[in-house]
């Protein structure tokens, strides 16, 4: 297993933090390049498997580099609050200290939006939007209001709205808008708040099983203004700048590592051929007017 760093290897010895989703996809790489910069990391999901699964590597590769700092793991589903109560105590209890909180535990499912049901659209808007307050919440009452601290919390591509995923673009526009209160609410505490936004074109195996193939990432590849994917470590770089000292004047802001995709892109929906949009009615001259315009204007 290569791990490496662009920021020195000792950047953050001695610290401590929480990864939700640090098991899997971009949660795991945040997680691997917070143990090679020497932060203690506490991942929490819901999953004990994939928990164990991630563990076993992480520690694996903790004892062969010969490094100090620890790798624990906890099961917690972070739309509970008693659960979410739990993993704080236990990662203070277990660490001494909290100068890190990662909110990249989410999830979501494709549907065009007449299809979703109200227990699907909950689902999403509490594990994305709510299970980020109900952690940010927590670790700064437990511990960052008194001690300061550094919050960066997972969003996506969402910017010009989120076809057959609104669940999930208008939670993680949420917590785009949440990002930004609890960065002024808590600046006084010595508290950032921060986002990054991976875009779509961030290939990760645990994305490609969750859409069921990798096919979706090859249209994208052949899209995308970089003309090539990104990768998992290109983004948990930019969130342990945001963590890091080299960001200690940042808060509040939202971080797209896309490559410049979402400045460039057309969404992948496509509206279906129709004739449904209302005649523009209301004032019958303007009306008249604008198609005579249109008219001559295409002859001419
Ligand atoms: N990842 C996806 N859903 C989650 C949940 N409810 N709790 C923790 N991690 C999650």
């Amino acid at each position: 297993m290569k791990v490496t760093s662009v920021f020195r290897p000792d950047l953050f010895a001695g610290k401590a933090a929480i990864v939700t989703g640090g098991g899997t996809g971009i949660g795991k790489a945040i997680t691997y390049e917070l143990l090679y910069l020497g932060c203690n990391v506490m991942i929490a999901s819901r999953k004990l498997e994939r928990l164990e699964e991630a563990a076993k590597d992480m520690r694996k590769w903790l004892s062969e580099t010969g490094r100090k700092n620890r790798l624990e793991f906890m099961v917690c589903n972070i739309r509970k609050v008693e659960s979410v109560q739990e993993l704080v105590s236990t990662s203070l209890k277990t660490f001494g200290r909290l100068d890190f909180l990662v909110n990249n535990g989410g999830g979501q499912f494709i549907s065009p939006s007449a299809d979703i049901s109200l227990k699907g659209f909950t689902a999403v808007v509490e594990t994305n939007l709510t299970g980020t307050f109900l952690m940010s919440k927590e670790v700064f009452t437990q511990w960052m209001r008194d001690h300061g601290g550094s919050i960066v919390n997972i969003t996506m591509d969402m910017w010009k709205g989120y076809p057959m995923m609104s669940h999930s673009g208008a939670a993680r526009a949420g917590v785009d808008n949440l990002t930004k209160s609890l960065a002024l609410e808590w600046i006084s505490n010595g508290v950032r708040v921060n986002s990054v936004a991976p875009g779509s074109s961030i290939y990760s195996e645990t994305a490609a099983a969750n859409y069921g193939s990798a096919d979706i990432f090859e249209a994208v590849r052949l899209q995308v203004p970089a003309q090539r994917l990104g990768t998992v470590e290109e983004v948990s770089t930019v969130v342990c700048f945001l963590l890091s000292p080299s960001a200690s004047f940042v808060s509040g802001v939202a971080v797209p590592v896309d490559a410049a995709h979402s400045l460039y892109m057309q969404p992948s929906f496509r509206v279906p051929e129709h004739q449904n949009m209302p005649e523009y009615t209301w004032e019958k001259d303007l009306a008249e007017q604008q198609r005579s315009t249109l008219g001559s204007a295409s002859k001419g």
